[in-house]
């Protein structure tokens, strides 16, 4: 190969223009060519590409954000999109490509590499909720972010003696939410794998505050938390996005308002929100984009396809990307019970 592309799709993440900087220069070690489609997958059918070159992604270690713009994207699902978007990738002479995302860029590289387009995955969101790997790039700074969040409301909810609901995102998986409740000693966690009822959410509080005479309580929940619930299905924003996908936020305001009225104790919620997709992505997060950014390019270039790069207990894996496509990773329950020790 002499000329290689690189997307970014889906929610950005912490982390993406690391990855996309060391995928760059292991193409250019090897004296191969980079272009960046734009826009997501988008880039490749508008003829919306960026030439990659050693300065462009020098400095960009550090950056949040994608600097080749991203996009969810309903191409790749349809009929006949991937004829266009290859199409698109050889008129610009683009010979593969590593493709940063999470499980719907994925599935779009499945489509790419079924069609016998080469193409190399790298694990990108910061949910945490692809399978094959231990962890996506973007996951421990949005996790750092939210403890900070959490560390912030202590003091707030202390000393107003309230009850505070930190919502927290990460689809239908609780890994944000039991990683960053656990390093904020949370009172409680709330996460998609383990329901709890409203009802033993109120006898819990009752417990911590009449009987424990403890003050305060700060709950995480995940935003796809207890969504089984009917009552807070209800009251619940039930919007959807352009992909048909339901918009989880919201779930936070909903519970405080139901605590509030079950207990009487005065409720609060507050959604980081978007902050956790934001900012310089933490130390450990350049380090494992760096990593899987080489070696996506390294094993690109070496011929391989259909895979995506991973680590698993530290060591590299390669995963078969219709392997890391079908399904979620949810929390395991080991790392829900360590949390919950101290609730
Ligand atoms: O997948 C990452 C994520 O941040 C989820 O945690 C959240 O539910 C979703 O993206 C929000 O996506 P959007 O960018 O479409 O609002």
């Amino acid at each position: 190969m002499k000329h290689i592309g690189i997307v970014t799709s889906g929610g950005d993440a912490p982390g993406t223009n690391a990855a996309l900087r060391a995928a760059s220069r292991a193409a250019f070690a090897r004296s191969v060519k980079v272009s960046g489609l734009l826009h997501g997958w988008e880039g490749a059918v508008k003829n919306d590409f960026l030439e990659i070159t050693r300065d462009v992604v020098h400095g960009i270690v550090e950056r949040g954000g994608t600097i080749l713009h991203s996009r969810r994207t309903k191409l790749l699902t349809a009929k006949g999109d991937v004829e266009k978007v290859i199409a698109g990738l050889r008129r610009h002479k683009i010979e593969g490509l590593v493709a940063i995302g999470g499980d719907g860029s994925h599935r779009g590289a499945l489509v790419l590499a079924e069609a016998g387009f080469p193409v190399v995955g790298v694990p990108k969101t910061i949910d945490n909720d692809l399978l094959g790997t231990d962890f996506t790039i973007g996951f421990q700074t949005a996790v750092q972010t939210a403890c900070d969040c959490i560390d912030r409301l202590r003091a707030h909810t202390e000393s107003h003696d309230r009850v505070m609901i930190v919502e927290l995102m990460g689809r239908h998986a609780g890994w944000i939410a039991a990683f960053a409740g656990l390093a904020s000693g949370a009172d409680l966690i709330l996460v998609p794998e383990r329901m709890w009822g409203i009802d033993e959410v109120c006898d819990h509080l009752k417990q911590r505050h009449d009987v424990e005479k403890r003050n305060f309580s700060l709950i995480v929940v995940a935003e796809g938390a207890i969504e089984s619930q009917k009552m807070l299905r209800r009251a619940k924003d039930t919007r959807h996005d352009h992909l048909g996908r339901p918009h989880l936020g919201g779930l936070g305001d909903v519970l405080a308002r139901a605590l509030e009225e079950r207990t009487g104790y005065e409720c609060r919620s507050t959604q980081p929100g978007y902050l956790l997709r934001g900012g310089s992505p933490v130390a450990v997060d350049r380090l494992l984009a760096t990593r899987l950014g080489l070696r996506a390019a390294d094993c690109l270039l070496d011929g391989m396809s259909g895979i995506s790069v991973g680590e698993v207990g530290s060591k590299p894996v390669e995963n078969a990307i219709a392997d890391v496509a079908k399904g979620n990773k949810p929390l395991p329950d080991l790392e829900y019970e360590r949390a919950a020790r101290f609730f």
